[in-house]
């Protein structure tokens, strides 16, 4: 079997395999390999229809979607479905059914609900092609995908790292996508670090290193994530003052001292600049979360490649 052809859905990195997406990685690679104008305009998914059908709010993901699809030339329409009014697994089932009528051939879908993606792959539209840009608090995995392609750059593969991941674990789906990525990888040291209230179970269990203390988490970090506080996502109070979080696990120049002197620190994005970072490191000499969105788009092109591919195969 060609792994390359076999790719219909993207749901999550968890059990996804090696090869597959090593795929991905050398595919995004290559098509910031293409030179002077990064991304050039490509015939690829000419003929297919593409529809971002964001249930919940997102600028730069939906956007970094939208420019992928049309560099590779698909057609493409992008939704921001308000969908906190309607009765919900109806109306996701009866939008998918209609637009995939409608001759829709790759979905980018992005819910609130974690496992509404999966729900739309294994039960709605089998034969789609479905990409999970973010479904609850469960998975992200083209962003996972494009911090795993940011490190390999970075520091030239995964061997002997230490990578830390900072903040809001417990509500984070980039967190978890990432996680699985590494841990395919097999980064020797994945660690987090957060208030024992942000840290979700069982992560010892898996081999992760747990910290709530972050200069112990960060000494000799060749790489450090940031996450944001996902105060949208928390039922209760879970954290001390804005002010006491960041003195704590906020990532400042100071917390940076204990780590490599070329450490990496990588923030998805949006920043809350001065609660989880410091605006002297989010624009400091180890920041690269520029490189980050610009990987991005390369991870978001390859990603709609290898599915549109499936797409086509899977038709004829
Ligand atoms: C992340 C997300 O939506 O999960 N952001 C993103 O993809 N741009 C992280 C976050 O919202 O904190």
């Amino acid at each position: 079997m060609d792994y390359r052809s076999a790719v219909l859905h993207l749901l999550d990195l968890d059990g996804l395999d090696v090869a597959v997406l090593e795929d991905f990685l050398n595919h995004a690679e290559s098509f910031l390999d293409e030179g002077h104008a990064p991304f050039q305009k490509l015939n690829n998914l000419s003929g297919l229809t593409v529809v971002n059908l964001f249930f919940e709010g997102s600028t730069r993901t939906r956007t970094a979607f939208e420019i992928a699809a049309k560099k590779l030339s698909a057609d493409v329409i992008s939704f921001d479905v308000v969908s906190s009014s309607v009765s919900k697994g109806e109306m996701l089932r009866d939008t998918m059914l209609t637009l995939a009528a409608s001759g829709v051939d790759i979905f980018v879908v992005r819910h609130g609900f974690s496992g509404a993606v999966r729900f739309i792959a294994q039960r709605v539209l089998p034969h789609a092609g479905i990409i999970n840009a973010g479904d609850g608090s469960h998975a992200h995995p083209t962003q996972a995908l494009l911090d795993l392609l940011t490190i390999r750059q970075l520091k030239g593969g995964f061997d002997q790292l230490r990578v830390v991941i900072v903040g809001d674990l417990l509500h984070s789906r980039v967190a978890r996508s990432l996680m699985h990525g590494l841990q395919t990888l097999e980064v020797p040291e994945i660690c987090v670090c957060a208030p024992l209230t942000l840290l979700p179970d069982g992560l010892e269990e898996r081999g992760i290193q747990v910290y709530q203390h972050l200069p112990s988490a960060v000494r000799n970090a060749d790489v450090i994530i940031v996450l944001r506080l996902q105060k949208e996502r928390m039922q209760s109070n879970l954290l001390p003052s804005a002010r006491e979080y960041f003195r704590n696990w906020g990532l400042s120049d100071e917390a940076l001292t204990g780590a490599k002197a070329d450490v990496s620190v990588l923030h998805p994005g949006p920043i809350n600049r001065g609660q989880d970072i410091a605006s002297s490191v989010a624009d400091g000499k180890h920041s690269a979360i520029l490189r980050q969105v610009q990987n991005g788009l390369a991870v978001r092109m390859a990603v709609l490649d290898r599915i549109g591919q499936s797409v086509r195969e899977a038709r004829s």
